[in-house]
């Protein structure tokens, strides 16, 4: 399952032809300032546009709440989310929740929606402005509980986007710091959705050009190389359209119960665990088979060279390649215990190609935080 797709320079001219009268476009506040919705408006011939900008960094269930009423309200016909992850989450449950009454976290994958009355009556279009949650090409979401600190995790294949649009003008003034965290969410999605259990011919082919487009690009478009960040750009939707077919793993687990614990970027969450999830499966014979041929497809050595070679781009991206440097060790040990009981209980872990019980995920949490190769 993938959306159709535009790319280029001038991408979002594609706009030009749809035909919708009422539509609602969801965004943030700063992407609003910066002039990217005045840019999307300019293309659309619609009667009635209303702009919802109240997506915040890792969204509330209330927030998809809120954007699916002003959808109701405005009956759109189509709606457009403008932004990174966020946005394009609360967009696509508020594509659902427009036409349904129904609890977010019923959106399941098991979940028959048309059986519940959904018709599919509003068109979606996903505009991402940054390069790495891949949620334009997926049919998951990812919400955040506030009053249990905690993720959830709806997905449904009609929370899929019908077009998504990449034009580059909308990732060029991306500041250098988010270049490197979505871009580190990306290299983990290709990643983890290439040694899924769940991987298959197709979500290989789309993880494993990802992997290497993003081994080749990452630091350039961190040191403002536009070539090199379209480039990452149409990676992170095709991370998107491989993990969306195969699942993402433990590194997710680990990343969705720390960030939403300790209130981190997703990017940097997922990325701090990366190394050490990986160095994990080396120490699995069949596990290491996996990475081993991902390591060649991607023109390296073995599954330790893979290791090397993300750790030196992660220090050239400047992210941090510990938890030590994203939290004091008081504050991460009073809520490891926590962490720990969100991270075994999340849906990703099982999509793992090892998967460790409690004690392991407990003794990941504790290397990872000390910067400590992984021995078991
Ligand atoms: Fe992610």
């Amino acid at each position: 399952m993938i959306p159709r797709t535009v790319f280029g320079d001038d991408a979002v001219q594609h706009l030009e032809n749809e035909k919708a009268e009422r539509v609602l476009i969801v965004t943030d506040k700063q992407l609003r300032e910066l002039g990217y919705v005045d840019e999307v408006k300019k293309y659309l011939k619609a009667e009635k546009i209303e702009i919802f900008d109240d997506v915040e960094p890792e969204p509330s269930i209330e927030t998809a709440l809120k954007c699916s009423k002003i959808a109701r309200d405005v009956d759109a016909q189509l709606i457009i989310a403008l932004g990174g992850g966020s946005v394009l989450d609360v967009g696509k449950m508020a594509r659902i929740l427009l036409e349904l009454d129904i609890d977010p976290e019923l959106v399941t994958p098991f979940t028959d929606l048309y059986e519940l009355g959904f018709q599919k009556k509003a068109k979606l279009i996903a505009i991402p402005t940054t390069s790495g949650t891949g949620a334009d090409a997926t049919w998951a979401m990812v919400l955040t509980d506030t009053k249990e600190k905690r993720k959830v995790l709806p997905a449904n294949r009609e929370a899929i986007p019908d077009l998504t649009i990449l034009d580059y003008r909308f990732v060029e003034k991306m500041p250098p710091k988010l270049v490197a965290g979505t871009g580190m969410d990306a290299l983990t999605h290709a990643i983890e959705g290439a040694v899924s259990p769940w991987r298959n011919d197709f979500s290989d082919a789309m993880c494993e050009k990802a992997v290497e487009i993003i081994l080749e690009n990452l630091e350039k478009s961190y040191s403002g190389d536009a070539d090199a960040r379209a480039k990452m750009h149409h990676a992170a939707t095709m991370a998107g359209m491989g993990f969306g077919n195969s699942q993402v793993g433990l590194v997710h687990a680990l990343g969705h119960a720390f960030g939403a614990y300790f209130k981190v970027h997703h990017g940097i969450c997922v990325g701090v665990f990366l190394p050490y999830a990986l160095q994990y499966y080396i120490n699995d014979k069949e596990s290491k088979k996996l990475l081993d041929y991902l390591a060649v497809r991607v023109k390296l050595k073995d599954a330790e060279t893979l290791v090397e070679r993300i750790l030196e781009i992660m220090k050239n991206i400047e992210v941090p390649t510990k938890v030590s440097e994203i939290v004091e060790e008081k504050e991460f040990f009073e809520g490891l215990e926590e962490v720990l009981n969100h991270a075994i209980n999340d849906a990703c872990i099982v999509t793992s190609p090892r998967c460790p019980g409690t004690d392991e995920v407990r003794k990941l949490y504790e290397y990872a935080f000390y910067g400590k190769k992984i021995d078991f």
